[in-house]
């Protein structure tokens, strides 16, 4: 009997064939979630569930899946996934590390120059019929050349920000648990605590995970620590970003601008502040589609998923 999987989302084509091609799959062939009481029933026969961040894959839902081998996510991240309860259960998890990691750090750039540059201002201006002439002083923006891009979180993604700003001539400045073999010597990036970080960066661009020691890391105290002209960007997880503490210094001014690729929640209700505020700019957690990208994610969460049906080792495995 072929394994029984469940795929939470329409995706990729590619990763919907691969799979299908081993096993029997139920596709919940949506653009949005599948809601938590469907997702619960349907876990109940499957060997294996094909996920996304969206999902959250804790003690409820494995105690309703009892024949699962393996959880494959879609994403490089994975604090939706509780791992730990995973492992309890000899259950391996899969996630797509690598190939995300240019195309990240490309929309991270994208983020910085829009908010630096204002292309978003520029285009409602331009939209609403605002433009009227040249002008010297109109929407004006910092330079990146010669400022200093501050990196909270130098893993794959945060080195390959590092890159990109060694082309801008930046000054580059990074934080994280200890400092990263080789970086200073790769990108001339110098490590320093947070609160140095904070206090000398013209742009904060975080690639941290989110986990209990990340969640909140930029609160009041550490936006208030910030130059007042500071760019912050998120293209990480909103949840390490205290977001009425970010509504709070856009407004008063404690930092010039932030450009989120992610936010807590998500979606962010289209009416709250971060939405209409002039110096944010917030995206809906798009940091990683390109075509080719999410092509691959889709393969490689097939091949963890089929390595997990067959009792193989996964190519990607998050747990031990
Ligand atoms: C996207 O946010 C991912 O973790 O892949």
């Amino acid at each position: 009997m072929k394994p029984k999987v469940l795929i939470t989302r329409r995706v990729p084509q590619i990763g919907i064939d691969m799979v299908a091609a081993h096993c029997d799959i139920e596709l919940w062939d949506s653009d949005l979630p599948i809601p938590r009481a469907t997702l619960l029933e349907k876990v109940a026969d499957k060997d294996a569930i094909y996920c996304l961040l969206t999902e959250r894959i804790d003690d409820e839902l494995l105690d309703a899946a009892p024949n699962l081998k393996v959880v494959s996510q879609m994403a490089v991240g994975f604090d939706n996934i509780d791992v730990a309860a995973c492992t309890r259960r000899g259950i391996p998890v899969g996630n797509t590390p690598g190939v995300l990691t240019e195309t990240t750090a490309d929309f991270t750039w994208a983020l910085l120059m829009s908010a630096a540059r204002r292309i978003v201002e520029g285009v409602e201006y331009v939209r609403a019929g605002q433009w009227v002439t040249w002008g010297p002083l109109l929407l004006m923006g910092p330079d990146l050349y010669g400022a200093t891009l501050g990196i909270v979180g130098m893993g794959r993604i945060g080195q390959a920000v590092a890159r990109r700003a060694m082309g801008f001539g930046m000054r580059i400045l990074y934080t994280d648990a200890q400092p990263i073999p080789g970086v200073a010597e790769e990108f001339g990036a110098h490590y320093v605590e947070l609160d140095q970080l904070l206090a000398e960066s013209d742009f904060v661009t975080l690639h941290t995970n989110l986990t209990p020691q990340t969640y909140h890391m930029i609160d009041a105290a550490a936006l208030q620590a910030m130059k007042p002209t500071a760019i912050l960007i998120n293209a990480a997880r909103g949840g390490v970003v205290d977001h009425d503490a970010l509504v709070e210094a856009l407004r008063t001014g404690q930092i010039a601008y932030a450009a989120l690729d992610v936010t807590e929640p998500e979606p962010l209700p289209a009416d709250h502040p971060l939405v209409h505020l002039p110096n944010c700019i917030v995206v809906p957690h798009i940091a990683s589609a390109s075509i080719a990208t999410r092509t691959k994610m889709a393969t490689m969460a097939a091949e963890n998923l089929l390595a997990g049906v067959r009792g193989e080792p996964l190519p990607n495995r998050v747990n031990p």
